[in-house]
């Protein structure tokens, strides 16, 4: 196990009504000005922004919109919020919708607060920001878990990059399950898939020896799978539906990486092929996993093997430990075709194969903790991905 120190500092609002909760109490501490941030559109379709702005109102506060927040935020939308919360000289930031708004936002926190750029900052000069406009976040949609970690994912056009930047942490985070019932079916699929995806990838990580972390781990992804399966039955179930909004949380809150350096190659590809294509996340994520995975599990059978038994309960007698770790491939495999997601590029409705290359060649593959994938096999995953 590797040393770490743990301390968090986003206070969760859970279940229904958290807001009714949440909001009264944490705006009386925030200042005068707050920036409402929201995406596209579907919070004001939802009447979450309604109600929202109905706390606002009655804490006296002034209103600053920021809308328009797009799926994959792009930079140039993180300067945009920038330059309104210097302008309007907003005080906090309250971001509501999925990982999209939330990571938008832990930036424009950051940048509204430096001259400096903050992916120059980051990227170049390996600074990280230390000064933030204070910010809560209400998720309408689970799955990226970004409402408890300072990572935001951020897409860089001119640089054809998308990245994790180090933001703010949301001081609250409101997590009601009726806030996320308006959204598609699809989304809550591919959002809950995310979920797995970094659990796995956590798990993949080094040591291998086995950890409390991989212990809590296997229940997270075992309750995942089991909560998504319900869904498939019926997509309304409200206790699927909160397992799941506590599970994407617990995913990406740090806990499971307690002691631990992650692998996350699966997420690096998949976040290049975003810059690329755009492409939805939980969807990118489910076909390259298992052809990922093909090419990794014998540098890590032994936690393969672990990984098939404890999530996916294949019983291992009889087994090798490489037939083991396969059988649980297979099993994933399985599961993203029940599940309903694509298992090509192509089923996700890519189809200028020209940009495989373009991915490889600008992958930046920090982790590696299973197998450091070369240039050549990125690309060749990429191939069969399609
Ligand atoms: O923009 P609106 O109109 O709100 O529509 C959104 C969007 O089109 C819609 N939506 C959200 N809540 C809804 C709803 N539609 C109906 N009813 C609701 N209640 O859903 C669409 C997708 O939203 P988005 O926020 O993009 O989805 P998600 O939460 O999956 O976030 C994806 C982003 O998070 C990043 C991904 O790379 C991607 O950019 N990630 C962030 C992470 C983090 N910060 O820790 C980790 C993840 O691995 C991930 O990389
Ligand atoms: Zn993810």
């Amino acid at each position: 196990m590797k040393d770490f120190i743990y301390a968090y500092p986003t206070k969760v609002y859970f279940g229904a009504k958290a807001a009714a909760k949440a909001l009264p109490a944490e705006l009386e501490k925030a200042g005068k000005t707050v920036m409402l941030a929201y995406g596209g559109g579907s919070v004001k379709r939802s009447g979450v922004y309604d109600e929202i702005c109905g706390y606002l109102k009655e804490a006296g506060k002034e209103v600053v919109d920021f809308s328009g927040i797009m799926p994959n935020p792009t930079y140039e939308k993180v300067q945009e919020g920038a330059v309104l919360a210097r302008e309007k000289k907003v005080d906090f930031i309250l971001a509501v919708g999925g990982g999209s708004v939330i990571d938008c936002c832990k930036i424009v926190a950051a940048q509204a607060m430096t001259d400096k750029d903050i992916w120059e900052m980051e990227f170049k000069d390996h600074v990280f920001p230390s000064e933030f406009l204070p910010m809560g976040a209400i998720v309408t949609a689970s799955g990226t878990g970004a409402e408890m970690n300072n990572g935001a994912v951020i897409t860089n056009q001119d640089t054809k990059q998308k990245a994790g930047v180090l933001g703010a942490y949301a001081s609250f985070a409101v997590l009601d399950p009726a806030y996320t019932m308006s959204l598609p079916a699809r989304q809550v699929i591919s959002g809950a898939f995310d979920t797995l995806s970094h659990s796995m990838e956590t798990y993949l990580g080094s040591p291998r020896d086995v950890t409390l972390s991989d212990e809590i781990g296997e229940a997270v992804m075992r309750n995942v799978i089991r909560n998504i399966k319900v869904l498939m039955l019926d997509m309304e179930d409200w206790e699927a539906r909160s397992e799941l909004m506590w599970a994407s949380a617990m995913a990406e809150n740090g806990i499971l990486k307690i002691g631990k350096v992650t692998d996350f190659q699966a997420h690096q590809i998949e976040h290049q092929l975003g810059a690329y294509t755009d492409c939805n996340h939980g969807q990118g994520l489910a076909v390259i996993h298992p052809v990922l995975y093909r090419h990794m599990y014998k540098d890590s059978a032994k936690q393969f093997a672990r990984m098939a038994e404890k999530v996916w309960e294949i019983p291992a007698e009889g087994k090798s430990e490489e037939e083991l770790a396969l059988a649980g491939i297979e099993a994933l495999e399985g599961f993203i075709r029940e599940i309903g997601l694509p298992s090509t590029f192509r089923e996700m409705g890519i189809t200028d194969k020209s940009v495989l290359k373009k991915v490889a060649d600008t992958c930046n593959l920090t982790a590696g903790c299973c197998k450091k994938l070369s240039r050549e096999e990125i690309l060749e995953i990429l191939e069969e991905c399609w």
